[in-house]
């Protein structure tokens, strides 16, 4: 028996960990032992404490306000200019991507790494194929490198790197493409705060939020990689949403205009309750506020128009700075952390592997976007969801967000896509347009003559 750590688990009421000490082999043991010391149990101990007395948001949401935000419709002539600032920083380079894709796929059903869904609704392709795409197409527009930092966890990163490694990276320079881990927190029983065993000798621990991604990326070196390769902004989006706007001139450039550190894109909510983060400002600061953790009633604020006052809903595409996020990865802790209940099935002191029915256990998390008081300056650009926005969420069957639901919204916005370029399609035909082949209808009109009629469902790759 290891009696020094057995004496600091005492000191943190954590002993039962060792529990089943003598039934494991050395390699076990060896495990289990690095998986304890790579954890602060002085911090557990704290979090669980703040958790489980259920004070988790500082602020009243009820006295939030909309955020000031460049809207839809708001005048050609800024857009223009946008777009023309954020098409010289593309063109010079100093643009990268950060994709997290740290999630399973478990929602939908699919055994794998989210981004390895294959949602392409003509092509079968996967997420991870449809955005990388849009990345290489968009260095092949402005001739530029354009580095992409993907984020895995512990759960997807061995299969993602083979993954991508056996698809070529999808056409990115394998030396453009930096994958790292995020990290852990172990999950505590919420009644005990005792850490949970997932078998004899394994802790439970979970992924520690994207917000892990600050301190994955300064691990890593990605940060410092960056600051070596000069650059300035990063775009920030999720791996479940396959229209995302990928490197957006026009969302870059009001970025740099603004001299943002912090720029949030975000639509207009239909609902109150629609399951997006609230986009705030309050106390002077930018904030969001995640739709679990506003009440029903500042959610359902109306104006005298009878618009959600609440309007803006984060779709998770950000865009940082890369100073701002060196200057937040030298704080540490900086990003504070959500406690949820959750089922976490676990091995109790009986050696049984038990299965709760009930929440049980106290899981930790960090969100990226808690970082958004901390920028100096930080705008909202709102944009239209039907081509920026469709997150696949959930599995066959619900209400919304399932593959079915992206499905229809790509080729949707294909076939809008299609009719700005002059072409003539029916809504019954189904239409698919790989990036590879064309972001805007601008590059569609170049590659299919005006008047063309789609008669039949089409892949355009
Ligand atoms: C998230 C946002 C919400 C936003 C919505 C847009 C949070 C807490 N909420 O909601 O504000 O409106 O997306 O679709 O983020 N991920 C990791 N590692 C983790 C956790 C998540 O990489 O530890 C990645 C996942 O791969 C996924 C994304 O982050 O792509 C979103 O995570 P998810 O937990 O599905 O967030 P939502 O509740 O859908």
């Amino acid at each position: 028996m290891n009696e020094k750590l057995l004496q600091h688990l005492r000191t943190y009421q954590q002993e039962h960990l060792l529990a089943f000490w003598h039934e494991l082999d050395e390699v076990q043991q060896a495990k289990l032992v690095s998986q304890i010391e790579s954890i602060d149990l002085e911090r557990i101990t704290e979090l669980y404490r703040l958790g489980a007395s259920g004070k988790s948001l500082s602020i009243d949401p009820c006295n939030a306000n909309p955020p000031s935000a460049v809207r839809l419709g708001d005048g050609d002539r800024q857009e223009s200019e946008a777009e023309r600032v954020g098409s010289e920083a593309l063109a010079a380079g100093t643009v990268a991507v950060a994709l997290v894709a740290g999630g399973q796929g478990s929602r939908l059903g699919f055994d794998h790494p989210k981004g390895m869904y294959p949602i392409g609704p003509i092509s079968g392709d996967s997420l991870f194929d449809i955005l990388l795409g849009k990345v290489v197409a968009t260095g092949q527009i402005f001739d530029a490198q354009i580095p992409v930092y993907l984020m895995t966890s512990p759960a997807t990163d061995e299969e993602t790197r083979r993954y991508l490694e056996e698809s070529q990276y999808f056409g990115m320079p394998s030396e453009d493409v930096k994958l790292f881990c995020q990290g852990t927190f172990p999950a505590v029983d919420a009644v005990t705060g005792e850490l949970l065993l997932a078998t004899k000798g394994e802790l439970f621990l979970s992924p520690d939020g994207h917000g892990g991604m600050l301190a994955a990326l300064a691990r890593s070196g990605a940060l410092e990689d960056m600051q070596q390769r000069g650059i300035k902004h990063l775009f920030y989006f999720q791996v479940d949403n396959p229209l995302a706007t990928v490197c957006d001139p026009g969302l870059i450039g009001h970025h740099i205009l603004a001299s943002s550190e912090y720029t949030l894109q975000v639509v207009a909510k239909q609902q109150p309750e629609d399951k997006v983060g609230n986009v705030v400002e309050l106390e002077g600061k930018t904030r969001i506020i995640e739709y679990s953790d506003l009440p029903e009633e500042a959610a359902n604020l109306r104006n005298d128009d009878g618009s959600l006052k609440l309007w803006a809903g984060s779709i998770a595409v950000h865009i940082f700075d890369v100073d701002f996020l060196c200057r937040m990865a030298e704080s540490e802790n900086s990003l504070p952390v959500h406690v949820a209940r959750k089922k976490v099935p676990f091995v109790d002191v009986d050696g049984h592997q038990r299965d709760p029915e009930q929440p049980n256990a106290i899981k930790f998390e960090q969100f990226i976007f808690d970082l958004l008081p901390y920028a100096a300056e930080a705008i909202t650009v709102e944009v239209d969801p039907a081509r920026a926005f469709a997150p696949l969420k959930n599995g066959p069957g619900s209400a919304t967000d399932t593959a079915e639901h992206v499905q229809q919204q790509l080729m949707h916005y294909h076939r809008c896509m299609l009719r700005e370029a002059g072409v003539r399609v029916d809504d019954a035909i189904q239409v698919e347009i790989n990036p590879r082949c064309a972001m805007t209808p601008e590059m569609l009109k170049s590659k299919i003559p005006r008047e063309t009629e789609i008669t039949k469902d089409t892949y355009f790759h």
